[in-house]
């Protein structure tokens, strides 16, 4: 008789096998990232321009080029609360396609915010407690983010004031309370509480908001107080460099499994979760020992930086508060449509992520909602898990290219980061049952306006 042994559901890492360390990619860039620019001088900020904003430690990784930056360990006893995260098989989703191909999935949802962004939120927390914050504030867009950073800071003993783009705070009232039962205080952005608010609700009363106006609003908030600091959920090289406990433990288990990927797949909206499971992948590729990988970044149609934006200097905010960032920019005051993945919202990226899509490491594709909560609800149907709106932007590619396999024939890896769950996003679940979700084309003309805008960089 033989026994087939059945093919592992998932693959589990123990506590100790936790990384120590973060991975700074900025140490193996074939050159070095554009520096972030101050907007009056057109010249490189130093750290005493980003002190108001950022405890000192954060701005040192921030530009950084040591390889490993060691993990605090109060960081680490926080991470194995729910870390190392499990690698799954998607047996049942294979099944569904009939893909001859295997498909893995990082699964983030499982930490006690719901996603990935506590990897990041517990070590802002941290260090600005090391350095005597006593209050941080930030935006929010899913919710998702605004969630994990009330989440650290009452872990830390801090207080803690989110900006909810007014859109998401809308459409999900629990993602708010969810954020004051850690005890943060969460307004709506555009707000009455700071002047960039009140300026943008004299001009559009009833702007939905957007990512860029309540970075203002919470950068603004940040330099009035002595006591308060911000805090980014993405777009950041440091906070991109937290996230790689999610690559690093991904590449770890896939080895486990006896697998090499072919492709790896991440949604991107400022670039964290994408750059956190992948970068410890680009490592490989760029010093040759992955050629053929390839990396896929997706973004929505309705805010599609890196693949229709202009690779230029801008602000990082609606109302031109922040230093100047080189990346794919759709435009600083470009207020994407209100599609129901908040955190997708954005209109620029990361600044390591548009290095790699310029210099051709990684590729970047655009999809619409409606075929997005398609593959959400297949994925579901399939895996059960109840993937968040973001999260299913990468389901989608990677449905294409597993049913591309099947025509082919093809057994590739495929390995996605599943980035939360959508628990509070069921408004939009129901929304696209009802087949009242709309998709938005891309607003090619509102783009080009707010790209005339953009800043003038001295020469
Ligand atoms: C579940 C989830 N995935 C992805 C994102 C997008 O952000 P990032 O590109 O920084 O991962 C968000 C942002 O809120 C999110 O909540």
């Amino acid at each position: 008789m033989t026994i087939t042994l059945a093919a592992p559901r998932k693959i589990l890492l123990e506590e100790k096998d936790l990384p120590t360390h973060w991975y700074n990619l900025q140490a193996d860039l074939p050159a070095p990232l554009p520096p972030i620019l101050h907007p009056a001088t057109g010249q490189p900020v130093g750290p005493a321009d980003l002190a108001p904003l950022f405890p000192m430690e954060l701005i040192k990784q921030e530009v950084s080029r040591e390889r490993w930056i060691e993990i605090p360990e109060p960081v680490r006893e926080i991470y194995r609360l729910w870390r190392p995260t499990p690698l799954h098989r998607a047996l049942g989703l294979e099944r569904a396609l009939r893909t001859p191909a295997r498909i893995y999935y990082k699964w983030e949802g499982v930490s006690p915010a719901g996603s990935h962004k506590p990897n990041t939120a517990v070590a802002q927390a941290y260090y600005n407690k090391q350095e005597g914050t006593k209050r941080l504030v930030t935006e929010t867009g899913a919710g998702q983010w605004g969630s994990a950073l009330a989440l650290a800071t009452r872990l830390f003993d801090l207080e803690c004031k989110v900006y909810m783009v007014r859109v998401s705070y809308d459409q999900k009232p629990y993602r708010r309370i969810m954020m004051e039962t850690w005890g943060a205080t969460v307004v709506p952005s555009p707000s009455r509480d700071t002047n960039a608010g009140r300026a943008i609700l004299a001009a559009a009363p009833d702007s939905p908001g957007s990512l860029g106006i309540a970075i203002s609003e919470a950068v603004e908030d940040a330099v009035m107080r002595e006591d308060t600091k911000y805090s980014l959920g993405s777009v950041l090289s440091h906070v991109l460099m937290h996230q790689t406990v999610i690559g690093q433990e991904a590449k770890k288990q896939l080895e486990l499994a006896g697998e090499r990927a072919d492709i790896l797949v991440g949604c991107i909206g400022g670039g964290s979760n994408f750059s956190g499971f992948a970068f410890p992948f680009v490592a490989d590729k760029l010093n040759g020992s992955a050629r053929d990988l390839r990396i896929i970044a997706v973004e929505p149609t309705a805010a599609p930086s890196l693949t229709r934006g202009r690779y230029v200097y801008d602000f990082g905010d609606t109302a031109m508060t922040t230093p100047l960032i080189k990346m794919y920019t759709l435009g600083h005051d470009f207020i994407p449509a209100p599609i129901h993945a908040g955190g997708l919202r954005y209109h620029g990226m990361a600044p390591l992520v548009c290095a790699l899509y310029d210099s051709g490491v990684i590729e970047a594709v655009a999809v619409h909602q409606n075929p997005t909560f398609e593959a959400a609800v297949t994925f579901a149907r399939s895996e059960g898990f109840l993937p968040a709106p973001e999260a299913a932007h990468a389901i989608r590619v990677v449905i294409d290219e597993a049913e591309r396999c099947r025509e082919s024939g093809e057994r590739k890896t495929i390995a996605f980061n599943l980035s939360g769950h959508g628990h509070f996003d069921l408004g939009a679940y129901e929304k696209y049952f009802a087949g009242s979700l709309e998709d938005y084309e891309y607003p090619a003309e509102k783009v080009r306006e707010s790209l005339d805008r953009l800043p003038k960089v001295p020469a």
